[in-house]
């Protein structure tokens, strides 16, 4: 691949910037039924606004080029292109991507399209728990792809699975706010269905271009060399990256979590299997920091036993911080390294498929517009990674396609509401002006000097 095909972008999904959420004939999605419950979400606030995109589309998509971006990674947001989840097609949210395609197409931009980034449509009984949730979504994909598939040829399913079911069905973090250890292994098990229909339609359909999938991961360094370390580093990443990738190369999940889970983790069947295996053309990987993993409990009074949430004692493993980084606003260890190892550790085991960095960002405190000009902790968190994610590429060959910045402008960040600032932007709900950040100039640099 030439060095001008690397794809760099900016990332942002549709209830986080839109708005205009009675607006344009969209129905109601989980979130936004998430966010009136009392005390879920920080600031009490919630999408309904956000950063306006809905209206102000056409400034955002010029900011991108003034960027120098010839990527853009955006989501669709389910509801407003069938109100009911299933049913009749609204014609004003097709209008309206229709009208955003286009504007990034006039500006050399090309589109990379989440189909789903977690605002599931309201009317779905009973969310990810429910085969039937996994079947809607392959039709509401097909309507996707037939609308904008003309001018749309990257496409991605689904966005950090992960999250919809640990933290929606097992942490009662985010929506739709269910506690419970065993139904994030049914709601991940719908997920992958869902991925697997939706990649069926688009093969089965002809249409141009590539589909794969949004997982997330961090990285989990091996404490030390002993066996139970290395294990345990080994069996964080099977249960959080390999839980949505293997099986999609083996129709399988991981062995490591087979042989723990055992019947607790359900089965694909034959005709399943056959759908998953080969079902993605690249990964992306959303990434954003790391820790120690050890097969011990800690000894030392500074550790912190956290697994991936409700599944931690399915897992097993005793993550440590990584003593010396400094945190991001989400309190996230900045540890550029681990990007380059967790791209080697995909690499491998998933043979050298494409991997696009589909999100990768950091949280800074910025109470005004001066620290927002001054976001030295951003400028230097996407230096450091990039330069990372580049020694994957160049040195180890690990066959990185493109690098995708979370994200374009500060927006409503879930549970946090828009008390976390990740844009390389300033947006404020109070004024909604876009205000480019010293990070905008960081990465535009990168961009011109990487081009
Ligand atoms: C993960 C999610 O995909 C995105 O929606 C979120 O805002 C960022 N990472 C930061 O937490």
């Amino acid at each position: 691949m030439s060095k001008s095909h690397f794809i760099w972008g900016t990332a942002t999904s549709s209830y986080q910037i839109e708005g205009a959420v009675r607006e344009g004939g969209r129905g109601v999605s989980i979130w936004d039924t998430f966010c009136q419950e009392p005390g879920r979400i920080l600031d009490g606030s919630d999408g309904s606004v956000a950063c306006d995109h809905y209206h102000r589309f056409q400034e955002d998509v010029k900011l991108i080029a003034d960027l120098g971006c010839n990527g853009y990674r955006f989501s669709l947001s389910w509801p407003r292109i069938l109100p009911d989840g299933t049913g009749k097609i609204n014609p004003e949210g097709i209008a309206f991507y229709n009208r955003l395609i286009d504007t990034l197409l006039e500006h050399g931009i090309t589109p990379f399209v989440t189909l789903y980034h977690w605002d599931l449509p309201q009317n779905c009984k009973y969310g990810w728990l429910n085969r039937e949730t996994a079947k809607a979504f392959g039709e509401y994909a097909k309507i996707c792809f037939d609308a904008f598939g003309d001018r749309v040829h990257n496409w991605m399913t689904l966005n950090e699975s992960w999250c919809s079911a640990v933290l929606g069905y097992g942490l009662d973090v985010f929506a739709p706010g269910i506690q419970d250890s065993h139904l994030p292994y049914i709601a991940a098990h719908n997920l992958l269905l869902a991925h697997g229909f939706a990649v069926q339609k688009f093969r089965a359909g002809g249409y141009p271009g590539e589909i794969g999938i949004a997982n997330n991961c961090d990285w989990r360094e091996p404490l030390t060399c002993d066996p139970q370390d290395l294990e345990a580093s080994e069996r964080a990443l099977q249960f959080f990256y390999g839980w949505y990738t293997d099986p999609l190369f083996t129709g399988e999940y991981p062995e490591l979590m087979r042989s723990r889970l055992g019947k607790r983790l359900p089965e694909f069947s034959a005709d399943e299997k056959k759908m998953l295996i080969g079902s993605t053309d690249f990964l992306g990987l959303n990434h954003y920091t790391s820790s120690y993993a050890s097969g011990y409990p800690p000894q030392n009074a500074g550790s912190e036993v956290v697994g991936n949430g409700g599944l931690s004692d399915d897992q097993d493993v005793y993550l440590i911080p990584i003593p010396g980084a400094e945190k991001t606003d989400m309190n996230w260890a900045i540890v550029p390294w681990g990007l380059r190892k967790l791209l080697n550790w995909i690499a491998k085991r998933y043979k050298n498929t494409p991997i696009y960095i589909t999100e990768n960002g950091c949280a800074a405190p910025e109470p005004d517009e001066e620290s927002a000009k001054n976001d030295i902790m951003r400028q230097k968190y996407l230096r450091d990674y990039i330069a990372e994610a580049m020694k994957a590429k160049n040195e180890d060959k690990v066959d990185l396609r493109g690098y995708f910045c979370w994200t374009l402008m500060d927006n409503f960040e879930w549970t946090s509401g828009y008390m976390r600032h990740f844009g390389l932007v300033r947006c404020t709900p109070e004024k909604l002006d876009r205000i480019p950040k010293g990070s905008y100039y960081t990465y535009k640099n990168i961009i011109k000097n990487n081009g």
